[in-house]
């Protein structure tokens, strides 16, 4: 679906004292791919804008960031990456869906930002990717519900790391986001937690997420991390 296409919809997310009007399609659910989900296990939950998400640009909104690279992992529509660019980051919004990143660099045009949107796998960065490293922040709302998404984001996170990075995952407390944390900590990573309200629409996942903040270890910072 193109994103001037007239069936999809149009969403105010809250973000601090920032407000994001996005377009995005009217649900992921009539985007399912049989073919795509038999190739590599792939649901577009791109679609939407998840709790988490909603968490995250408050966080981001709260935040001095200019100057700074910012990069989302799994950004969907990439609203974190449109507060952080709103806040002054040079921003980076990066999905493996070619029509996530399409909506991405839509919606930050139609909200008047100087935002960069590009696809991208966690098993499989591209170099251009790479080569940006290190960001000064890398962020990730609702990116840790499948054990394999851990497994891909303890190599990659590592590698868009300087010692000086921080990385922020907002997570509606995911079953599979304990092993990611635990395995970020043994590893020798600063851990801390805040669990903050979902602002607006609650849904299954409850009212609460936990908004994980990760600092690399002081030498081994682009070592990977085994999950
Ligand atoms: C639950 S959605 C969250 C979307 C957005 N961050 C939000 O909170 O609204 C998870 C996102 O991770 C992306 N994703 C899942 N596996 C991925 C992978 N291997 N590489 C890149 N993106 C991936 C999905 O396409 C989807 O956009």
């Amino acid at each position: 679906m193109h994103p001037e296409d007239p069936r999809t919809v149009w969403e105010d997310v809250p973000a601090g004292d920032l407000q994001l009007r996005i377009r995005r399609p009217p649900s992921a659910e009539d985007l399912l791919d049989e073919d795509e989900f038999a190739d590599d296990e792939r649901l577009p939950y791109w679609a939407e804008v998840w709790p988490s998400g909603r968490v995250l640009c408050g966080v981001l909104a709260g935040m001095d960031l200019t100057g700074r690279t910012v990069i989302e992992l799994g950004a969907g529509i990439g609203t974190g990456a449109m507060v952080a660019a709103m806040r002054g980051a040079r921003a980076l919004s990066t999905d493996w869906y070619e029509a996530a990143v399409e909506f991405s660099r839509w919606n930050a045009r139609n909200l008047g930002l100087d935002m960069s949107a590009t696809v991208m796998d966690w098993r499989d960065p591209p170099a251009q990717v790479l080569a940006g490293a290190p960001y000064d922040l890398v962020v990730g709302a609702d990116i840790l519900y499948e054990a394999r998404n851990g497994e891909a984001l303890g190599v990659l996170i590592p590698a868009l790391c300087g010692p000086a990075t921080e990385v922020i995952i907002a997570d509606p407390r995911r079953p599979d986001a304990r092993a990611f944390v635990d395995g970020m900590q043994a590893a020798g990573w600063g851990y801390r937690r805040e669990d903050l309200p979902v602002p607006g629409r609650i849904d299954e996942t409850g009212a609460i997420v936990h908004v994980h903040r990760f600092t690399p270890p002081a030498r081994k910072h682009n070592e990977p991390v085994v999950i």
